[in-house]
């Protein structure tokens, strides 16, 4: 199953794939899910990177979103689909981010409480770097803010 799953880069004209990732943003974090509007243009964004993991049957796994300016990334979210979690997929997402930032420093917060992802973040080599006090609404939670590379 996993060699099977394909990281595709979307562009904004993947209509179906963006749709089905508002879907499952929807699912994994309901109070800062993003539109299938901001999927898009982040798509479209020469900045923007919206990848995807998909099965052999074209079904949404997992996606990321991350914009990357110059020599500085912003991971700005990644979620895996509940019954496809604990085989890598987040991990193969943050690969092949890390293909394609190269050389750049990736930042990204995560609320305090997030365990999950704090570990799948330690495994692949973010460190926390500060705290963003009261930074998330619903509940109202401090920000770690992480960062992957540079010094
Ligand atoms: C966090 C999330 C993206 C992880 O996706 P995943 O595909 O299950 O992650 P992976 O299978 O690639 O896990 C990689 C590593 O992350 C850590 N990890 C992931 N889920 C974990 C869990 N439930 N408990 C402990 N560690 C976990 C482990 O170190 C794991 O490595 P291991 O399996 O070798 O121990 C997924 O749980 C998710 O979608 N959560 C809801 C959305 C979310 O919170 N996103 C982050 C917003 S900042």
């Amino acid at each position: 199953m996993m060699q099977k799953i394909k990281i595709l880069k979307l562009s904004p004209e993947n209509t179906e794939l963006l749709q089905a990732c508002a879907e499952l943003d929807k699912i994994c974090l309901a109070s800062e899910a993003w539109s299938f509007e901001s999927f898009r243009s982040e798509a479209e964004k020469n900045s923007g990177i919206v990848l995807a993991a998909v099965s052999p049957e074209a079904e949404l796994l997992g996606f990321l979103t991350a914009s990357c300016i110059l020599d500085t990334a912003d991971l700005t979210n990644i979620a895996v689909s509940p019954a496809y979690r604990r085989n890598g997929i987040a991990g193969m997402l943050l690969e092949t981010l890390f293909s394609l930032t190269g050389e750049a420093c990736i930042f990204l917060e995560v609320r305090e409480s997030n365990q999950n992802a704090i570990a799948l973040y330690q495994k692949y080599q973010f460190r926390p770097v500060g705290v963003r006090k009261n930074f998330y609404q619903n509940p109202i939670e401090n920000a770690i803010l992480m960062q992957y590379g540079g010094n």
